[in-house]
């Protein structure tokens, strides 16, 4: 395995040489010179059809980008995820997400804990890992496919019970609202796909439609306007947290608690027997913790430590959506990711669309000075897809060391951003079209509607092809204002509709790039320390907000909650 720092690499320099070459070249050029470039740029596998042609690049940069891949051994690296490896050396955990879509009957195993320090620079710096022994995966415990497929089993039947209503609230009557409650992955996964996949939770794509809503944040908002207009009888709250440890995930499962007790009471005078285990389930890899909280852990949904929140919706994180579409719904999503997967696994680099998608996001990252990057759905349902790949791509790559703890030299994840269009072009189009900053963007658009209205789809579609094409092409005036000029990056993805299916597909696709991007710069994109200390001064601050100790924090910190404290009063 490469230990080099990607920018010692022979790649990186023949990259930046040819980064000088090709600065001034235009999109525009770059298609008047080459003919055949769209063949040449765009692919269609696993059912989707991205065309990379109008970005700012040749094929010497998609083959010089590949053979930084190669140096750094992103082939290896994918390879040992896909195998069970502990690459997550920081937490020495296996990454393995991408099991829990594979069909029943498939064999994975985990390669067994150290069980020694794990610390990322004894692993590394023994050297001891290599392209050998990374294919064919040294230790093995215990085939993890049958433990999901005995989950999403568990799953399907809850989900089944709850859909034909033989799952009853405390009551006797059946279940009619579903609140997912859980925060970052264990939150925007199901939400967003639950809202990608809407029409897929009502007839005639199901034959039950049930109320699925989300709480995650602890402003008291959220729970409180969640909650409204909902009949405490016939909701369901499926409490979801890895680690059953969160403080906004525990505090709204309280507060939904109080709530379902407070209105059963009401409407029947005593609290029914078992209130909270009809009403209550839990997703989580700590059965103590479910336990000590109060549900029976008997209608607890299990994962494992090799799924990362932000790699867990495929897992029983999901079950609010496989309630919502269905175990076939479900099945297909999972189907759609696993599609993905094999592509990633199998593909040629050359044609490989995660890898590609990453390395072309590196090259406008490392190579052309690009600070962010736009996503772009020409679909109302992605809506939340933007900031569900912010976690995914931000709280994976969003750091400044590599796996060796060495300090980065050079740029990591970029900011990852979006709207829906067409809202987006009525608002911040203007800086992408016209502003001085570089800002690649992925356009995300459909061939089908997912409700068709009117000729509405048509207009839509036509915007997204007409956005592509102003961007890379402009337009010339004499009028400095007036003028557009162009040369700014799209990527087009297309696939035919927006079901389960293809929804798994670009999770997978986006998860894979994320994936890419990570190995190339050296980074251990499965950890997330950067969010622990901001946790943790919070923990301290919230007893003093209420009392009148002394404030031992910095002088604007003191101040700011002084300020609080004194307005609190009043
Ligand atoms: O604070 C970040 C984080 O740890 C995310 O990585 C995770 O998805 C989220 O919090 C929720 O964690 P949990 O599922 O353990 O409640």
């Amino acid at each position: 395995m490469n230990i080099t720092p990607v920018d010692q690499t022979d790649s990186w320099q023949d990259l930046l040489d040819h980064a000088e070459s090709i600065r001034d070249v235009a999109i525009a050029d770059h298609f008047a010179g080459n003919g055949d470039r769209v063949d040449q740029l765009s692919h269609e596998a696993a059912g989707l059809y991205i065309d990379f042609s109008k970005n700012r690049l040749n094929s010497d940069t998609l083959n010089l980008l590949i053979a930084l891949a190669g140096e750094v051994g992103l082939v290896g690296h994918r390879d040992a995820m896909f195998e069970g490896r502990r690459i997550n050396q920081t937490e020495d955990r296996a990454v393995l997400h991408t099991a829990l879509r594979r069909p029943a009957g498939d064999v994975v195993t985990v390669e067994a804990a150290s069980g020694g320090d794990s610390d990322a620079e004894s692993t590394e710096s023994d050297d001891n890992v290599t392209e050998e022994n990374v294919i064919e995966g040294n230790v093995t415990e215990e085939n993890v496919i049958e433990d999901v497929h005995q989950v999403l089993d568990q799953m399907a039947v809850f989900a089944g019970q709850v859909r034909s209503e033989q799952w009853t609230g405390a009551t006797g009557k059946p279940i009619d609202a579903v609140v997912n409650i859980g925060i970052g992955g264990s939150d925007l996964g199901p939400m967003m796909a639950h809202r990608a996949l809407r029409p897929y939770g009502r007839p005639p794509h199901s034959d039950r439609e049930i109320d699925t809503r989300f709480v995650s944040n602890i402003d008291p908002a959220d729970v409180f306007e969640t909650l409204q207009g909902l009949d405490p009888e016939t909701t369901l709250f499926i409490v979801v947290s890895k680690t059953f440890g969160t403080i906004e995930t525990l505090t709204n499962a309280r507060s939904a608690r109080q709530w379902l007790l407070d209105g059963l009471r009401e409407a029947h005078d005593s609290e029914p027997n078992g209130a909270v285990a009809k009403h209550f389930v839990a997703v989580s890899t700590n059965a103590e913790r479910v336990a000590d909280f109060g549900i029976d852990t008997d209608n607890m949904f299990r994962f494992w430590d090799w799924v990362g929140g932000r790699y867990s919706v495929a897992s029983a994180v999901g079950l609010s959506l496989m309630i919502a579409v269905g175990p076939d719904g479900f099945r297909q999503f999972l189907d759609g990711m696993h599609e993905m997967d094999e592509h990633f696994r199998q593909a040629p680099l050359a044609e490989n669309l995660p890898a590609l998608m990453g390395l072309i996001s590196l090259w406008y990252t490392n190579f052309l000075g690009a600070e962010t990057q736009a996503v772009l759905p020409y679909s109302d349902h992605l809506s939340r897809f933007p900031a569900y790949l912010q976690q995914l791509e931000m709280e994976s790559n969003g750091k400044g060391v590599d796996r060796l703890g060495r300090t980065l030299t050079v740029d990591t994840c970029p900011v990852v951003w979006g709207e829906p269009g067409t809202n987006g072009q009525h608002a911040f189009y203007q800086l992408i079209h016209q502003g001085t900053r570089i800002v690649p963007s992925d356009f995300i658009g459909f061939v089908h509607p997912s409700d068709p209205v009117g000729n509405h789809h048509d207009l839509l579609m036509a915007n997204f092809f007409a956005q592509t094409e102003a961007l890379a092409f402009g337009r010339d005036h004499e009028d400095p204002q007036r003028r557009f000029t162009g040369n700014r990056p799209t990527t087009t993805i297309m696939a035919d509709r927006l079901d389960p299916l293809t929804l798994g597909r670009l999770i997978a696709l986006y998860e894979h790039k994320t994936f890419t991007m990570g190995v190339i710069w050296g980074i251990n994109s499965f950890d997330q320390f950067g969010v622990e200390l901001g946790k943790e001064m919070a923990t301290a601050i919230e007893p003093e907000l209420t009392s009148d100790a002394d404030l031992e924090h910095d002088p604007s910190t003191n101040r700011a909650i002084a300020h609080y404290r004194s307005r609190r009063q009043l």
